[in-house]
């Protein structure tokens, strides 16, 4: 059985057993384990049930740390590393020979990012090797963003996860990589890239490329419900094509639905974008335990977090 506790000394000894954790981040919780053990390793990729070829994350807990992961350190790599951490920006580097090949799925390159929460960055402080973590959900399903969720999906299956409270940001962290001096988008995120291009100047979107896909969140189907989920512009002309369904809607702001039988999950009563992705993934968890026939989801305005939450919910919708 799962255990919820707060107890990091104990997350420290399971962990440095070689056994997993999972951990609360600002962005989702992560399942963690020492990225030096092939048996923690291993055990990410079976418990989650992920594809070999999809490489993890590299947390640690200071800057400093970064040359110990990473060979070179393009100059825009420090400035967003300095601006951003702790925080949801992932950065692909060069890594070093150390950086075990299970990690990065035998690429050349690592992600790396120092994550914003108390307790985690508290724990990668008593630990003396970086933990590898990937979203504690089985492959290609929603992300949590509390340890309940995360007690949902493994509560016969791991050991342990951290209580770290709703994640702040509740959406992945933003991915990027660096091409002769240019900064790649390889996954929208937490920080927009209008944020990241106040830093670092304009920036290249390569985010959509299922053949061979840079990052898993890559592929066109992931962060889905169970329940058939599909996403609109015009949510009033949708349900009407659902007559006689149990429906559940996801909105961006109310709306005046005059049907009593339909679920609502509102994610901002005032606009706010911030909010609502730091609310997508719990309401789509709950959504998702309704028994309904159809989930049916509001594109967002794609600017700022609004084309970071209409990325996932098309993905999410992906048949
Ligand atoms: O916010 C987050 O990033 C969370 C928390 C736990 O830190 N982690 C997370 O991990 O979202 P995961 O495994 O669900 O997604 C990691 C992404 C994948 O899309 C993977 O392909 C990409 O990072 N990635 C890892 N190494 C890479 C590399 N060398 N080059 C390109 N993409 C890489
Ligand atoms: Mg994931």
């Amino acid at each position: 059985m799962i255990q919820i506790s707060t107890d990091i000394n104990k997350a420290k000894q399971i962990l440095e057993n070689e056994g997993l954790v999972a951990i609360p981040t600002e962005t989702v919780y992560g399942l963690a384990g020492n990225i030096y053990s092939e048996k923690a390793i291993n055990n990410i990729f079976k418990t989650k049930n992920r594809p070999k070829h999809n490489p993890l994350i590299v947390h640690i807990h200071s800057i400093n740390l970064l040359n110990k992961i990473a060979k070179e350190i393009p100059e825009k790599a420090k400035i967003l590393a300095e601006k951003f951490w702790p925080g949801s920006i992932t950065l692909v580097l060069k890594k070093k020979d150390t950086i075990p090949n299970s990690i990065t799925a035998g690429k050349d390159t690592v992600a790396v990012r120092v994550p914003d929460h108390p307790l985690t960055l508290e724990l990668l402080k008593k630990l003396d090797f970086p933990l590898a973590a990937p979203s504690a959900n089985p492959f290609g399903s929603i992300s949590p963003t509390t340890s309940q969720h995360v007690a949902n999906y493994f509560k016969d299956s791991l050991e342990m996860v951290i209580e770290g409270g709703a994640c702040n940001n509740g959406i992945e962290s933003t991915i990027v990589g660096f091409e002769n001096e240019e900064v790649i988008l390889y996954r929208l995120g937490s920080i927009s890239v209008e944020e990241i291009e106040s830093i670092v100047g304009t920036i290249k979107i390569k985010n959509k490329n299922d053949k061979s896909p840079n990052a898993p969140g890559m592929l066109s189907r992931h962060y889905a419900p169970k329940t058939k989920t599909i996403l609109t512009q015009n949510i009033k002309a949708e349900i009407n094509n659902y007559p006689n369904s149990k429906i559940g809607v996801l909105l961006f702001n109310d709306l005046n639905l005059n049907e009593n039988n339909i679920e609502k999950e509102i994610l901002s009563n005032n606009g706010n974008l911030k909010e609502a992705s730091t609310k997508l993934y719990a309401a789509m968890h709950r959504l998702d335990k309704k028994g309904l026939d159809i989930i049916i989801a509001e594109k967002f305005p794609e600017n700022d977090l609004g084309k970071s939450i209409n990325d996932r919910l098309e993905r999410a919708t992906k048949n």
